[in-house]
């Protein structure tokens, strides 16, 4: 950039020139400079000036602009700047022009000229600074001088630099030289270019040179203490107090965050282990430069440790009194298992770290077992929280993810505990049975460590990486079906079976807590909103079918929802009535189909039980022309065909007593189907009903539809006892049947539990006889 010294203006003439704005550059005489222009008003005074002169004036602009191709206002420009020859002129493809110019000689702005199509100025030019060798030569030595410092203690400038300079001895060479070498920002480079004598000029370049070596003395400085305290072997460490000594440099320490750290950690007054580990992070964030990665999991992880209730508890209210006042408004009936809850209540009085067991709701959906852990927690003035194990496969979840990646988290326990904010919440096991396993790991594994007592005292999280002691907490678990829960852990709990409800007892649950409840939520309270007995039993009957009441509650809040709309939309309330339901909730999802079917020959009603209530299922059977075989379809289990094998044989050897012919069992197949959804189907207990359809096929008896049964049947035609009385009872009931058979042995299962069998008949039978006397009905003609 070096340049030829030529065009220096004899005269001295005021001239109007179009002006060039410069970004980021200051041209100085001599220079040689590239630029870009975009502007159409500059283009135009280009063009203008290629015409004649070809001269214009390069003025630097104060401050950067973001947009490159946004104008620069006139005053945003200095007022002093350099009078420049076009020496070259491109067109760019994409618009604008690339331009080189030369700096001619310093010029003063008289007068800014700016209209739509051009630039203008009037300017007055300045003389060239005369230098003399003589007394610009102890300046010049200084300068050498300098220049040499930095170039033999820095990279800046390349290895060539002072030797190239030390050659020179033109004073303007050498400002020429520098001023292209130093990297100046506008405004220096601008204060430069206006002064007006050579001292002036060469001081302001000492001025800079200084500048440029207190700088990299500084960065020096930051190197040399880096080096100073660096471990050969660790590079890693060198540059981590690399970082320290800028940021102390910029006064930005992280001390502050890591004190307080240690402030609060004094507070909590932590076990040793935990302390020991604790402080072992806090000492390794400190080394760690605050925006790494790594600085980042370091510090979640103080902050969880600095978080947890490691000595928060809250008291609890043992009044009994207050409990079971609690526990009525929350629930609805339940009398036992509010009993059960006293009860537990009362140990904690007694003792109040005594063994207390954990207790296991298990029942169909919707029944209030997930509610009721909420109403203990309220009962005692506890904190509590919620995991459901629904599908949770992986170990992880429940024990926590080591820290080894930026994602890593404590498990759902740890993180339970955080939130709840006290080391001794209610911690409520949400289906239990609904655990899984995979490669991942056996998290029942895990769950047996949470709820033993014994180990529970120290739990270990893996993201914790200390033990904490959640032997505080109250643990209850629910699940749907008990069975399907891993003997040891079934071993650590006290199982509270809870059964479905009647549609009585559906009904005062909608009355005394649903409703209100939802008008509370949808804001309707006191508005004058009702829902009569009637519209509830319907939406019981006819709208829905479930041992618990979530859908009911879910109809109840629609409802309410749509009464809310009527009340802001239109101003009115709604009046429900029993048969306009269908208006807000569309058609009943009940149709008496299963009724109108009536009686027919080989379909029985079989009573079911499901870990989602009691379930009637059709148990069909047909004869086909074939060689006496069995078919057995409907997904049925083992044990269930081995039911139907020994329904089948009882029938063969009282085929006489039902007049049956023998070609019967060998000129057909004997085909027994049991429909509904594909799920699968097992269990002795459908004996009677399998029983009662093959006769029915054999004899061509219908079998009378308002019957539904249950009961296992032995060889000699003995009905035995079977499981699951209740939900099998008011299935029964969702299904109108009027009598439900029952197995003798089983009238133990309704003790004070009338209300059960309110609205159906129930018969008791010890023998197979006296079940196919009331179902098998005359042949059809
Ligand atoms: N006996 C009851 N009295 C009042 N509300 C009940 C009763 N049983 C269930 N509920 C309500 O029904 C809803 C579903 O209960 P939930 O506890 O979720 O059932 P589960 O956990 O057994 O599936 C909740 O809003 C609950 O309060
Ligand atoms: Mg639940």
């Amino acid at each position: 950039m070096r340049a030829v010294n030529k065009g220096t203006p004899e005269e001295l003439l005021q001239e109007t020139l179009p002006v060039i704005p410069t970004m980021d550059v200051v041209v100085f005489p001599h220079m040689i400079v590239p630029l870009l222009v975009l502007d159409e008003r500059i283009i135009n005074g280009i063009n203008a000036s290629m015409n004649g002169s070809k001269k214009v004036l390069l003025l630097a602009a104060r401050k950067k602009v973001e947009e490159e191709n946004e104008a620069i206002g006139t005053k945003d420009l200095y007022d002093l700047g350099t009078i420049s020859s076009i020496m070259r002129v491109i067109k760019v493809p994409e618009g604008g022009l690339k331009i080189l110019v030369q700096g001619i000689c310093k010029a003063q702005v008289e007068e800014i000229i700016a209209n739509e199509e051009q630039l203008h100025v009037v300017a007055n030019p300045l003389p060239l600074i005369n230098y003399s060798v003589e007394e610009s030569a102890p300046y010049l030595k200084k300068i050498k001088d300098l220049a040499e410092k930095i170039s033999a203690s820095n990279h800046l400038f390349n290895p060539d630099f002072h030797l190239i300079l030390s050659k020179m001895n033109d004073p303007i060479k050498i400002a020429d030289f520098i001023l292209s070498h130093l990297n100046l920002g506008t405004q220096e480079a601008q204060e430069l270019l206006e002064t007006t004598t050579q001292e002036e000029f060469l001081e302001g370049i000492i001025a800079q040179l200084n500048k440029t070596i207190e700088v990299s003395e500084t960065q020096e400085r930051i190197r040399n203490r880096a080096r100073d305290s660096m471990n050969k072997a660790q590079k890693e460490f060198y540059l981590r107090e690399q970082l320290k000594a800028i940021k102390q440099e910029l006064g930005e320490d992280d001390a502050e965050e890591i004190d307080s750290m240690r402030l609060k950690i004094a507070e909590l007054n932590l076990d040793d282990e935990v302390l020991q580990e604790i402080n072992r992070q806090i000492n390794r964030l400190e080394k760690t430069s605050p925006d790494s990665v790594e600085a980042t999991v370091t510090r979640n992880y103080i902050e969880t440790i600095l978080a947890l209730p490691w000595n928060i508890e809250t008291k609890d209210n043992l009044n009994l009194e207050h409990a079971s006042k609690i526990l009525d408004e929350d629930h609805y009936g339940l009398k036992d298992v509010k009993e059960r809850i006293l009860d537990f209540i009362s140990i904690r009085n007694l003792k109040d770290d005594g063994y207390a067991p954990i207790l296991c709701f298990s029942g169909p959906p919707g029944i209030g077992k997930t509610s009721l852990g909420e109403s203990i927690a309220r009962a005692l003035g506890r904190k509590h929280f919620r995991i459901s194990l629904g599908g949770v496969k992986d170990e992880s979840e429940i024990r926590g993810h080591r820290r080894t990646y930026v994602g890593s988290m404590p498990g759902r326990i740890i993180q339970g505990v955080r939130k709840a904010g006290s080391k001794n919440p209610i911690i409520i096991i949400d289906e239990l049975d609904k655990i899984g396993a995979d490669f991942r790991g056996d998290p029942s594994a895990a769950m047996l460590e949470v709820l033993d007592p014994q180990q529970n005292k120290t739990f270990y999280d893996n993201y914790l990486g200390v033990p904490f002691d959640i032997s505080k907490a109250i643990f209850i678990a629910t699940a749907n079906n008990i069975d399907a829960i891993s003997e040891p852990l079934r071993d650590r709990m006290e199982v509270i079976q809870l059964a479905g409800y009647t549609s009585e007892e559906k009904l005062n649950i909608a009355k005394q807590h649903l409703v209100k409840r939802s008008l509370k939520e949808t804001g309707l309270e006191n508005k004058g909103i009702e829902l009569s007995d009637e519209v509830l039993t319907a939406l019981i009957d006819n709208y829905t079918q479930e041992p618990g009441v979530r859908n009911l509650e879910r109809l109840i809040k629609k409802l309410c929802s749509k009464a809310a709309r009527a009340l802001v939309e239109k101003k009115e309330s709604l009046l429900f009535l029993p048969e306009t339901l269908d208006k807000h909730l569309g058609p009943k999802r009940l149709i008496d189909l299963e009724k109108g079917e009536g009686n027919q020959v080989g379909i029985t009603n079989g009573l079911a039980w499901t870990p989602f209530g009691g379930e009637m299922l059709k148990i069909e059977a047909i004869l086909i022309p074939g060689k006496g075989k069995v078919i057995l379809t409907g997904q049925l289990g083992d044990v269930m065909k081995e039911s139907a094998t020994a329904a089948l044989s009882y029938a063969r050897a009282h085929a006489a007593e039902f007049n049956i012919n023998q070609d019967r069992f060998t000129e057909y197949d004997l085909h027994i189907h049991v429909p509904a959804g594909g799920t699968p189907k097992d269990g002795p207990s459908g004996g009677m009903a399998l029983l009662s359809s093959i006769l029915s096929v054999l004899t061509n008896r219908p079998i009378n539809a308002t019957y539904a049964m249950t009961g296992e049947i032995n060889l000699r035609g003995k009905v035995m006892p079977i499981g699951g009385v209740r939900e099998k009872i008011l299935a029964a009931k969702r299904n109108n049947i009027e009598t439900v058979i029952l197995p003798i042995q089983n009238k133990n299962d309704l003790v004070n539990q009338e209300e059960v069998t309110l609205g159906i008949n129930v018969l008791w039978v010890e023998n197979a006889d006296e079940v196919l006397d009331k179902v098998l009905m005359p042949q059809i003609a």
